[in-house]
Formats: structure tokens, C-alpha cells, sequence
């Protein structure tokens, strides 16, 4: 099989890119095109060439399987190359995916048809890279500074409709890719669709705007370094051609070399690697249906993800009134889906309607095929539930249970069916986020674990494998570090210094301000670390003075309205708190703050490995990146450790423990690590 084909028909011809699924612009691919381009071109007979791939899409761009390798000539841009200097002109069909490498092709070609359901875009900046293959430079030739800044800085996907009022390609067509592209051919043979260079077209200077971009970029994304480069290469689009398309490759290099695409690009494939499990092979059970108990916070989070993956969904609650809140709390979220364009109006009607039920009692729970539990924390709670529950379930139900930390193996105990009990660990909002830790029990059977991955799967969530132990692999992790947050505060930072600290790193909020936002009591209630000690005790302070964050105006900081401020008075309460326990305070430096914090996160990373609860470093990664807003430039945890290099950890920890050996210790797979210089990478098979 060719990855590229041609054919002649009369006066023009057709280059089809080949190469399953999604056209990726690989080695083969790259050579094999221009040489087809190079025959044709010698072909007096041919007069114009159309250019579509075979298949579903155009082509997706660059072959993902090459990524991190070094890439063999010829490269991307002299494809770009062969396709503009080609002297028989080339008009390109986009249809399907057509982006990045692949709306490049586009963009050298020189007029351009779009099928009416294309997706067009150049997305590299969502991997840390930018348009490397004339992408930007092209894009400002065509349509100018504002349509190419925004189209590279970006990294949206358009519709074939926002193309054409933009001016990227010429026409919307209907037809098959191979029709279409004889017809525009047969066009540009006949001068009825213009061929012109992208890159002889006028672009007028103008630095005002430039500059306003290359600001705009900084400030907005200063911690991001693709968006910035993107910026750049775009500005200089008015150099001579040969100078600004080098100056546009020298920028890719950079950040093809940087660290950020290299997180990025592990993010990409975290999301991947953590459906390999030891169970994939067992054969899942059968989900149409869901029973979800509690319609609080996440029993109605849920019961909405449910409707929308096409579940039907019976919800339980205590009574017909908390049954109807929660009814009318999944209807908002069903709107919200309307307004984003997700839904009609009538299929959100039709869900709510049709597809949900209310229910007071466990005990009607008799048909469904996974049932999650999403009551109070409470074990006792909880295992009067599932008791209930091993009675009204039908044989083969997955009972579940969305718990946060407790021991999903004591809840199974009181079942008669252990090996169908389940942790379900869904993050808030539920119908939002992306991650769904996948508890496996002790007794759990593997199809049991399958089918928790389907189900992830069927509410397009990502299902990360963790093992019982409190908190499983998030909270865990979670519960150990924010103890590095209270111990600095006792020693001398301030809540603002350490918040900013951690927003500078990268996280979209501090934690005191989280801490703020879910509620100070709430905090103390989750969180059970040192919990009579001193780093809980500016907290009980804070919640017996009433202090319990953004709902009560006051907490680490002043509220009225959407704004916040330093709290004025808890200073005082801090200095209180440091005498109390003889803590001298010192001052910290941003980064020494940003270090401490994820050290310890790093720490209990290695603990939650070396206990087996995550089968791999990347599923910490996958969990801290869409569980709990890791920077994705940063990779996750453990990609960001291996940044630093266990033997550096190793340094750090143990001057950290100097001061506090109970709390800082070197994990024995860290220290074996930085004696055989080993990195997590390397565990990640
Ligand atoms: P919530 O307090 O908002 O909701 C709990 C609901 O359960 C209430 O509506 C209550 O009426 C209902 N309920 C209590 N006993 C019941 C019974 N016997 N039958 C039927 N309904 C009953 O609590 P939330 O936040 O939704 O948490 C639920 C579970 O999810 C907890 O185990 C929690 O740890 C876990 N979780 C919470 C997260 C969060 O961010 N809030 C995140 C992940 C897990």
C-alpha cells in the first residue's frame, strides 16, 4: 500500500494521502508526497494538481508516534516547500481533520476548497509547540495579523464557515474529497478558482498591532512559552520569506527542545497510558443503567454525566423533597449543557423527563447495572447502605461507592457480593471533570474493574486504576502535602506568599484560597492528618471565630463580593498560633515555597508507588493533571520530578528533614532511584 497515490485525468491530476487513520504527515508520508509532487510537476500535460486524503479527514497532522524521537528528512517545511514551489499549481481539499502539519498543506497550497464539516486549526500550541512548517507565517499572509494571531496563539479548532469568513480557504464545497478535489483542479486549470502564492500576498507592517499581540500573549500567558513563540514567529511574517520562515522553524526548535512540549506531550499520552490495566482482557458487564444514591454535590453531578452518556438514571434520595432538589439541580446542569451547545433544548427535556427517576428507598434499586453510592462520608452511613443495597440489588450489579477516602474494603464486607463492590471516585463538578479514579478492592473481580473503565470510558472521563488506602491516589497525595502548606505558615510564610507562590508554579488558585472556596469547616472535617496537632490549630482557631471562608466573608482572606483581600485580623491569630507551639517565623522566597510544597506531593507520590495503590508514575500524573489542576506545561508530578532528578529529591528532602524528620523522609524508592539514576519515566513500561 502507498501512503500516497496519484492519478491522471485529462488535463489535471489528484494526489490522495494515504495512510490510515488520520493521514499523519510521517516519514514516509513526507517523502512519498513530494516525490509524487516532483513526477507530476514534470508533467506537461498536467495542468493544476488536487490534493485530498483517503478516509475519514485530510490529514491530523504530525504522526504522533514520532513524537520525542529526532525526525528524519525530509522534514515538514520541505514539504511545505515542494507544495508552494510546485510549478504546476496545487489546490488543497480540506475535509474531516485537517490540522496542524496538515492544514500547513493547506496553507502552501495555492487556492483552497473546504468541505462543509471540516475542522481546521493549528493546535500545536496545546502540545507546547508551535506552527513550525510556514503555519504562521502563511496564516498572516492570508489573513492578515489579527485572524493569524489568533488563529496560532490560540490553537481553536474553526468550522469550514469561520475559514471562509476569514478568508483561509477560497470555497465551502459539498461532495466526496476525490470529487471535490477534481472539480477545484479542473478550476484552477480552467483560471475560475484563483492560484496564487500564500507567500507573494501583501502584508502591510503594522507594529502597533504587533506589539499589542506579542503584550497581550505575555501578560496573558506569561508562564506558557508556545503561546509567546507563536506570537513571535507570527510578527515576523514581513521578513523576507527565506529569514521569516527560518526565524518561525528556530522558534519550534526552541520549544520543541524546551521542557514545556515535553510535558505536554506526556500529558497527551498520560490520557492514554492509563487504560492499560491488568483487567483489560476481562469482559465487561453490560451498563444501560444507573442507580445513584444521595443527590447532593456529586449524587446529582453524576446522575447529569449519566443522562448525558445516554444512561438511564433512578435516583434515590432521602425523601420526595431532596429528591426534587436534586431533580432541579441536574436540570441547571442540563441547561448549562443547552447553553454551551452541547444539547437541544428538547433532548435536555427529554432526559429529564424520560430518563430520570426519583426514588426514596435502596430497596428500589432492583434492575439497574451500576449503582453509586454518593452519600455523607460517613463509614457507618455507608455500610447500612450497602448493606440495604447486597439485598435489593439484582445478581451482577455493581455496587459502588463514590467515597473520597474511606475504606472501600470494609464497605464490601458487608455485602454478600465483595467481588462486585467498586470504588467510583468522581471529582466535583462531576458532570465536569475529566478524571474518574477507579477503586479496586481487595476482592473486586477483574470484570468488575473493566467495567469501571467502560463506564469512564461512556461518560468520557479518564479512568486512573488506584488501590484502597485513605484517599486512594488523589486525596492521598493531597491530604500529605497540604500539611507542607500549614507547616509554612507556621514558620514564617504568609497564606497570600504561599497561595502566589503556587499560582506562579502554575496552579489556576492557591490552596488557602481553595480552602477558602470548599470551606474552612469542611477542611477540618476532611482532613485528618496531624489532626490534633499544631498544623491544625490555626484552623479550629479560625472556624471557633466563625471564620469558615468565602461563605462566611472571612477566612484565609476578606470577602465582599467577588473580591478578596488579605483577612486583616488573622495575622494576629497566625502570630497566636506560632508562639503557642514555639515556632520562630523566617521568610521564604517564592520558590522555596513552590519547592516545599511539591516535594511533598512528589514524597507521597513515591509512597503511593512503592504501596501499589497507582500501578505507574503516569497515573499519578493523569490523576494530578485532571483531578486536581497540575499544570499540564509541568506534566504532572512525577514527570516533573524527573525534572529535578531523584537524586536532587533526595538532597532536598533530607535538608528539609533537619528541622522536621517526622514529616520529611526519604521515601526507599526515591533514595534507590538516585543511586541507580533512575527515572520515573523508566517505571512507566
Ligand atoms: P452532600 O452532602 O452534598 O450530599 C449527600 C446527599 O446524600 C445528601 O443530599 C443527602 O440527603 C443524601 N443522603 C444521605 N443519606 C442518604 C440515604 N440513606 N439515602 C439517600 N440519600 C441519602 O455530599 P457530597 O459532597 O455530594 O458527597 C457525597 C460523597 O461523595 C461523599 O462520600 C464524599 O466524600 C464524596 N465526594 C465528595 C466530593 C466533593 O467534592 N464534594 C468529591 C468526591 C467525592
Amino acid at each position: 500500500m502507498s501512503v500516497v497515490k496519484t492519478e491522471k485525468i485529462e488535463n489535471v491530476a489528484l494526489i490522495a494521502l494515504n495512510n490510515p487513520p488520520v493521514n499523519a504527515m510521517s516519514t514516509p508520508l513526507r517523502e512519498h508526497l513530494i516525490a509524487a509532487i516532483e513526477e507530476l510537476d514534470k508533467d506537461t500535460d498536467v495542468e493544476a494538481i488536487g490534493l485530498y486524503g483517503e478516509g475519514a479527514g485530510f490529514c491530523a497532522g504530525a504522526d504522533i508516534t514520532e513524537f520525542g524521537k529526532p525526525m528524519r528528512s525530509p522534514l515538514p517545511p520541505d514539504v511545505m516547500a515542494s507544495i508552494e514551489g510546485s510549478e504546476t499549481p496545487i489546490v488543497a481539499v480540506l475535509h474531516g481533520a485537517a490540522l496542524g502539519g496538515g492544514f500547513e498543506m493547506g496553507l502552501a497550497s495555492k487556492a483552497r476548497v473546504a468541505a462543509p464539516k471540516a475542522k481546521m486549526g493549528l493546535p500545536e500550541v496545546g502540545i507546547g509547540l508551535i506552527p513550525g512548517a510556514g503555519g504562521c507565517v502563511r496564516s498572516a499572509r492570508l489573513i492578515g495579523w489579527d485572524g493569524a494571531f489568533n488563529l496560532v496563539t490560540s490553537g481553536k479548532p474553526m468550522s469550514s464557515q469561520e475559514a471562509l469568513e476569514l478568508g483561509l480557504v477560497d470555497r465551502v464545497a459539498e461532495g466526496a474529497p476525490r470529487d471535490l478535489a477534481l472539480e477545484a483542479a479542473k478550476d484552477v486549470a480552467a483560471g475560475t478558482l484563483e492560484a496564487r502564492k500564500t507567500t507573494d500576498l501583501p502584508l502591510k507592517e503594522d507594529p502597533a498591532v504587533v506589539d499589542a499581540w506579542l503584550e497581550k500573549m505575555r501578560s496573558a500567558k506569561p508562564r506558557l512559552d508556545a503561546p509567546i513563540a507563536a506570537a513571535e514567529a507570527v510578527a515576523g511574517a514581513t521578513l523576507p520569506l527565506d529569514e521569516a520562515l527560518a526565524n518561525e522553524q528556530r522558534l519550534f526548535v526552541q520549544c520543541l527542545e524546551g521542557p514545556q512540549s515535553a510535558a505536554f506531550i506526556h500529558a497527551f499520552f498520560a490520557e492514554r497510558a492509563v487504560w492499560k490495566i491488568p483487567e483489560a482482557k476481562a469482559e465487561p458487564r453490560s451498563i444501560d443503567t444507573i442507580g445513584v444514591i444521595g443527590g447532593g454535590t456529586m449524587g446529582s453531578g453524576i446522575a447529569t454525566a449519566s443522562l448525558l452518556a445516554g444512561m438511564g438514571v433512578t435516583l434515590v434520595e432521602q425523601n420526595a423533597e431532596a429528591g426534587e432538589r436534586a431533580k432541579s439541580v441536574i436540570a441547571k446542569n442540563l441547561a448549562g449543557a443547552v447553553k454551551r451547545g452541547k444539547i437541544s433544548e428538547e433532548k435536555s427535556n427529554a432526559l429529564i423527563n424520560d430518563r430520570l427517576q426519583l426514588a426514596t428507598d435502596v430497596s428500589e434499586l432492583t434492575t439497574q447495572d451500576v449503582i453509586i453510592e454518593a452519600v455523607f462520608e460517613d463509614m457507618g452511613v455507608k455500610r447500612e447502605i450497602f448493606s440495604k443495597l447486597d439485598k435489593a440489588a439484582k445478581p451482577g450489579a455493581i455496587l459502588a461507592s463514590n467515597t473520597s477516602c474511606l475504606d472501600l474494603d470494609e464497605i464490601a464486607s458487608v455485602t454478600s457480593r465483595p467481588q462486585d463492590v467498586l470504588g467510583l471516585h468522581f471529582f466535583s463538578p462531576a458532570h465536569v471533570m475529566r478524571l474518574l479514579e477507579v477503586v479496586v478492592g481487595e476482592k473486586t473481580a477483574p470484570e468488575v474493574t473493566a467495567t469501571g473503565f467502560d463506564l469512564a470510558k461512556k461518560l468520557r472521563k479518564i479512568g486512573v486504576r488506584a488501590g484502597v488506602c485513605y484517599g486512594f491516589i488523589g486525596n492521598r497525595i493531597l491530604n500529605f502535602y497540604l500539611e507542607s502548606t500549614d507547616k509554612l505558615l507556621l514558620e514564617g510564610a504568609s497564606p497570600e506568599q504561599v497561595d502566589q507562590a503556587m499560582v506562579e508554579f502554575g496552579l489556576a488558585m492557591g490552596p488557602f484560597a481553595v480552602n477558602d472556596l470548599a470551606g474552612i469547616d469542611i477542611s477540618l472535617a476532611t482532613r485528618h492528618i496531624g489532626e490534633d496537632g499544631e498544623t491544625r490549630a490555626l484552623e479550629k482557631k479560625m472556624a471557633d471565630a466563625g471564620w469558615l471562608g468565602r461563605k462566611t466573608g472571612k477566612g484565609y482572606y476578606a470577602y465582599e463580593g467577588r473580591n478578596s483581600s488579605p483577612n486583616p485580623d488573622l495575622p494576629g491569630m497566625l502570630e497566636d498560633v506560632r508562639r503557642e507551639y514555639g515556632k520562630t517565623p523566617r521568610d521564604f522566597s517564592a520558590e522555596e515555597i513552590s519547592d516545599r510544597i511539591v516535594t511533598a506531593m512528589i514524597c507521597e507520590s513515591v509512597r503511593v508507588l512503592e504501596d501499589g495503590i497507582a500501578l505507574r508514575p503516569v497515573d499519578i500524573d493523569a490523576v494530578y493533571l485532571f483531578g486536581y489542576g497540575f499544570p499540564r506545561f509541568r506534566g504532572g508530578p512525577m514527570h516533573y520530578a524527573d525534572t529535578i532528578g531523584a537524586a536532587a529529591l533526595v538532597e532536598r528532602v533530607e535538608a528539609y528533614a533537619k528541622d522536621d524528620p517526622d514529616y520529611w523522609r526519604v521515601p526507599d524508592l526515591l533514595r534507590r532511584m538516585a543511586s541507580e539514576n533512575k527515572s520515573f519515566a523508566s517505571m512507566n513500561g
